[in-house]
């Protein structure tokens, strides 16, 4: 387990379980305390979505797991894995390197390339290795920063909004691959989507970010496949809906 510190007081968790823990976590720009105590944990596999208002927080607390948050002040508790990869909504490959290298860069081995080459299989990109950034569509982009992740083998992967600049088409044939590399890779998973459907379709439990704090915390009790339509989707959904502030027409 890496400790994040500056400002933050470093532990590390007593369980093998926890994939990350939060305590009391504050993070301010100037006066402005964005997370203000914020209380989180995720199990070792558990794939959590998160929810929140614009300007919430989401994209900070997920830039604190990342550790790269350093031009925060803050103080509380928290801890993640050694091994940690993040996807963003731009896919922020290389464009001067060709797929294959954007996907191996920073690997170490002698196997990097092989690996590699595996990770663009699974994402459905065999034989676009040579291919350079600008000649696929967003879509395909965004697999090539899936598999860019996926190839070190995180034990945890942040995504902030990743799919939030497709097209819906697309966004749903990125659902079924996410869920699909999750259940082969089973890494501790924390996705940021301003989606409640996204989240209710992928998520263990869906979380809601606001005040500065996690405000919800709801699990996904629905039987596969997670379809709207049924009364419990629809409850939960409403819920959710409500917490983020959003006017439910009743009837
Ligand atoms: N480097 C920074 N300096 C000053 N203020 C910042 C900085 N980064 C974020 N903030 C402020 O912190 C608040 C939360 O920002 P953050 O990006 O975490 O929100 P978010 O929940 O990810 O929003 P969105 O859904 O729009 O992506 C915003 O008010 C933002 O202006
Ligand atoms: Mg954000």
């Amino acid at each position: 387990m890496a400790t994040h510190t500056g400002g933050l007081t470093a532990t590390v968790p007593e369980t093998g379980t926890a994939a990350v823990r939060i305590s009391g976590l504050v993070r301010a720009f100037g006066e402005r305390r964005v997370l203000d105590g914020l209380d989180l944990s995720l199990r070792a596999g558990e794939f959590v979505a998160m929810l929140g208002r614009s300007g919430s927080g989401k994209s900070t607390l997920l830039r604190a797991l990342a550790g790269l948050d350093h031009d925060a002040g803050g103080e509380g508790e928290l801890s993640a894995p050694d091994h940690v990869s993040v996807v963003f909504q731009d896919a922020r490959l290389l464009p001067w390197k060709r797929v294959l290298a954007n996907v191996t860069l920073g690997l170490s081995g002698a196997d990097a390339q092989e690996r590699a080459r595996t990770a663009l299989a699974e994402v459905g990109l065999a034989g676009r290795e040579d291919a350079w950034p600008v000649e696929l569509s967003g879509g395909e982009q965004q697999r090539v920063s899936l598999a860019r992740s996926l190839v070190r083998e995180p034990q945890l992967l942040l995504a902030d909004e990743p799919f939030g600049a497709l097209d819906a088409l697309t966004r749903a044939r990125m659902h079924t691959l996410l869920a699909r590399l999750y259940e082969r890779h089973r890494p501790a998973v924390l996705l940021v989507t301003h989606d409640v459907d996204e989240a209710i379709a992928l998520a263990d439990r869906v979380v809601v970010l606001d005040g500065g704090h996690i405000a919800a915390d709801l699990p996904v009790d629905l039987a596969a496949p997670r379809r709207p339509g049924t009364p419990e989707y629809a409850v939960l959904r409403e819920r959710l809906l409500v917490r983020l502030g959003v006017e439910v027409p009743s009837g």
